[in-house]
């Protein structure tokens, strides 16, 4: 009822609706009903040396091999009870292929091939898959730009849940989402929403710049987010530990391994999300966060947060500075013939300049005058 719940109250504020109005330029509502969405299930990305990439996500992450080949390597996490989270594909450019979303029925399937073509987007099915492990799938270039997949059918492995003489400190037991570059985040959101995604947290300016938002379908703070930048573009896949010293385990490990230099930021908490969280990047430089403990947002009239982009604690609650080039990197993402998209700017701020840019600035209390990070912050 009330809207904002917290007008006097610190940041965030909190409220009950969607605080991202849709823009003008909106990407039409389809009149077809939207495919039903469960969860983010799995990423295909392309990868230079499949052997350094098996050996960074299989020996250092621990993610667990399903099936491979000479050219490809299917890998999942400790519960999950599909064929796999992760495909590698040795290929000539670094990039994604598909951000792939489990469906709730073989029927909503073809709800997909409705709702995209209505759209105008171009949209492939192959009965027998795309990739091992997975029957009839539809994959889409949506009309952000991005290549998304959309299955139902898939081969059950085991879940390894209970096998804890397979466990490694820092296990990763579930895929948690993904995380897109988009040049306009109003405008990817309404999409999102169409597609029927709610918005759970975001981040703002006074001005209602919207410089990120958080969407979900599964009862967690998101599947996908969207990151403001130059796109489309992948800005990294998500995986889940049980607990906290599970990442502090990735670090010692990386540390004692003398791979300390793939830790691009963290480890930290997440003001947005609540998260504890680490990034790394593959031999590729793709993106991967190690990410746990957000929290449940299934009910339909779940609170909607909203940051302020000069809120210093909202990326990281301990006030620690984003590093710029978490900001500007991003992998390529691919057409559905393989070739990369291109990619276009963005023309609102951006949210490294307005933070840590020449004339950017950042708070850790409203209202202060010191601006800036914390005492020794190089950035
Ligand atoms: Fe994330």
């Amino acid at each position: 009822m009330s809207n904002p719940i917290t007008p006097a109250g610190p940041e965030p504020v909190v409220t009950d609706t969607d605080p991202i109005p849709a823009p003008g330029n909106r990407i039409p509502t389809p009149t077809a009903t939207p495919p039903d969405i469960l969860r983010c299930a799995y990423m295909e990305i392309v990868v230079t040396d499949l052997a350094a990439s098996r050996k960074f996500y299989v020996e250092v992450l621990d993610l667990v091999v399903t099936e491979e080949d000479e050219h490809t390597v299917y890998l999942r996490s400790f519960e999950e009870f599909i064929h796999h989270n992760l495909v590698l594909r040795q290929g000539p450019v670094a990039a994604v292929a598909a951000f792939s979303y489990r469906l709730r029925s073989p029927e909503d399937l073809d709800r997909a091939v409705a709702f995209y073509t209505e759209l105008g987007c171009r949209v492939e099915r192959r009965a027998e898959g795309y990739v091992r492990g997975i029957g009839d799938s539809v994959r889409v270039e949506d009309p952000l730009g991005f290549p998304i997949e959309f299955f139902y059918d898939v081969e059950h492995v085991e879940r390894l849940a209970w096998r804890y003489e397979l466990y490694t400190p820092g296990a990763l037991v579930r895929l948690d989402h993904f995380n897109q570059v988009t040049p306009d985040v109003p405008r990817a959101v309404a999409h999102m929403e169409d597609l029927g995604f709610r918005v759970t947290e975001d981040i703002q300016d006074e001005a209602g710049t919207t410089y990120a938002a958080w969407m979900r379908r599964k009862p967690t703070v998101h599947d996908t987010a969207m990151t403001g930048g130059d796109g489309p573009r992948m800005h990294h896949v998500a995986f889940a530990t049980h607990e906290k010293h599970n990442i502090i385990a990735i670090c010692d490990k990386l540390g004692a391994l003398r791979m300390s230099d793939v830790i691009e930021r963290g480890p930290g908490r997440h003001g947005v999300s609540n998260a504890f969280y680490l990034y790394i990047r593959d031999p590729d430089g793709h993106r991967i966060e190690i990410y746990t403990q957000d929290y449940y947002t299934g009910d339909p009239d779940n609170p909607v947060v909203t940051w302020d982009v000069h809120d210093n604690q909202r990326r990281d609650w301990w006030g620690n500075a984003v590093v710029p080039s978490w900001y500007t990197d991003a992998s390529l993402v691919l057409d559905l013939d393989g070739e990369p998209k291109p990619v276009l700017s963005r023309t609102d701020d951006s949210e490294l300049e307005v933070t840590i840019g020449a004339d950017g600035f950042s708070y850790t209390r409203k209202g202060d005058e010191a601006q800036g990070f914390k005492l020794g912050n190089t950035l």
